[in-house]
């Protein structure tokens, strides 16, 4: 062969594999540290529109969230109606009158990312059009509309192979040419967390669905399991941590924070819990009209910082004794974060001690509480502090 055929054939072959390499890519990228947001599902269920959305991203900006990190507004289910004759996906003309793509513009227009929802079976859990069979065909129609954000749910998927659907909405979505977050929504039911980075998943929600309340496993329906409460959907979390890191995250799903279910003090805990698990920080609440409490909570930085640190490990359960949990996680500078998390009925004193979190004992540190905004110890070996019922306190350790 001469040398001139094999420099024209090794060409041919960096063109036809190259778009592989750049497909890779567009996923890997995103989605560095958790992704952190709003979605109208916990909040509003069915009930959206354009209205809605265009006042939930203005709050967005007004109430200091998108300064706080925030950057993804998502509209869940039931936007969508039918597919119009060339299978085209329609939204509901009534609530969108403007469209999806004047709508996403809008959000693009405040400094936001869009986000949007659909599924991987014949249809939504709400009985929209799913997305099988027009994988490709949507995702070319979410690039257009500047779509950077996608929940793909698992409803109506009769025999479908998890792992195949959700490697094949991510080829049709990078085949598009927009990086699109992935955010796989199967319940935890084919361990996602096996395969979902593999697949080009940036999350994967570990269970079904949470719901508004501290503890609990409800069945939906006899026979139908089932929603969970914080600290059930915290339990399923506690082993899956070596599965997180930058790029995909194991999902708990989204915040309850302000849903009027919990107290603040519960409130709390579950935003410390998920700051905590490197969790996707998907607000679920009514931004237009919360109160400051809880406008504080969701934008504490101090615990955002946490959430978001750079190495991207999730939170352990370094010690459980009864109702007394202690969770740590390593922060890139080598601090760590500690959360006491009382599940008790009584208010009790609570130990870390630097034997749990990797350090040793002999060990200098300071402790900085994160709900407190101050210093709170010079300690050496342990740190010690009475926490309220289903409470944390929430500190870290630095030497
Ligand atoms: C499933 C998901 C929820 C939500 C609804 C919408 O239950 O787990 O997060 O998206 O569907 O119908």
């Amino acid at each position: 062969m001469s040398t001139k055929l094999v420099v024209t054939a090794m060409l041919v072959l960096l063109v036809i594999t190259l778009p592989v390499f750049g497909q890779e890519s567009v996923s890997a990228k995103l989605s560095f540290t958790p992704p952190m947001g709003w979605n109208s599902w916990n909040k509003f269920t069915c009930n959206v529109s354009e209205d809605m959305i265009r006042e939930m991203a203005d709050a967005m900006v007004k109430s200091g969230m998108k300064d706080a990190g925030y950057q993804y507004v998502v509209i869940d289910d039931c936007w969508q109606v039918t597919r119009d004759e060339n299978g085209n996906i329609v939204a509901d003309p009534q609530r969108f009158p403007s469209g999806i793509k004047a709508l996403a513009d809008y959000v693009h227009s405040l400094g936001l990312k869009f986000g949007i929802y659909s599924d991987a079976g014949s249809k939504t859990c709400a009985g929209r059009p799913g997305g099988l069979g027009h994988e490709y065909q949507d995702a070319v129609q979410y690039a257009a509309w500047g779509v950077d954000y996608l929940k793909y749910d698992w409803c109506n998927t009769t025999t479908q192979d998890a792992k195949a659907s959700y490697a094949n909405i991510r080829a049709a979505l990078d085949a598009a040419g927009r990086p699109i977050v992935l955010s796989i929504c199967e319940w935890g039911k084919a361990q996602p967390w096996l395969w979902g980075k593999e697949v080009g998943g940036n999350l994967w929600r570990t269970t079904g669905d949470i719901q508004d309340r501290w503890s609990g496993k409800k069945e939906w329906k006899p026979g139908d399991c089932c929603s969970y409460g914080v600290v059930d959907i915290v339990d399923a979390e506690a082993d899956l941590y070596s599965y997180a890191g930058p790029g995909h995250w194991n999902d708990p799903d989204m915040l309850e924070v302000g849903n009027g279910g919990m107290t603040d003090v519960e409130y709390r805990s579950h935003f410390s819990l998920w700051a905590i698990l490197a969790a996707p920080l998907i607000a679920g609440n009514d931004l237009r009209s919360m109160r400051a409490e809880i406008r504080d909570i969701l934008t504490n930085k101090e615990v955002i910082a946490i959430n978001q640190d750079p190495l991207g490990m999730q939170g352990r359960r370094v010690s459980k004794s009864g109702d007394r949990e202690v969770w740590a996680k390593q922060l890139q500078d080598g601090t760590r974060a500690v959360v006491l998390l009382n599940r008790g009925a009584a208010a009790q004193n609570m130990v870390v001690t630097w034997g749990e979190i990797g350090y040793p004992d002999h060990l200098n540190a300071s402790v900085r509480d994160l709900w407190e905004h101050k210093e709170v110890a010079k300690a050496t070996g342990k740190f010690s502090s009475t926490v309220p019922s289903h409470g944390v306190v929430m500190v870290t350790v630095r030497p």
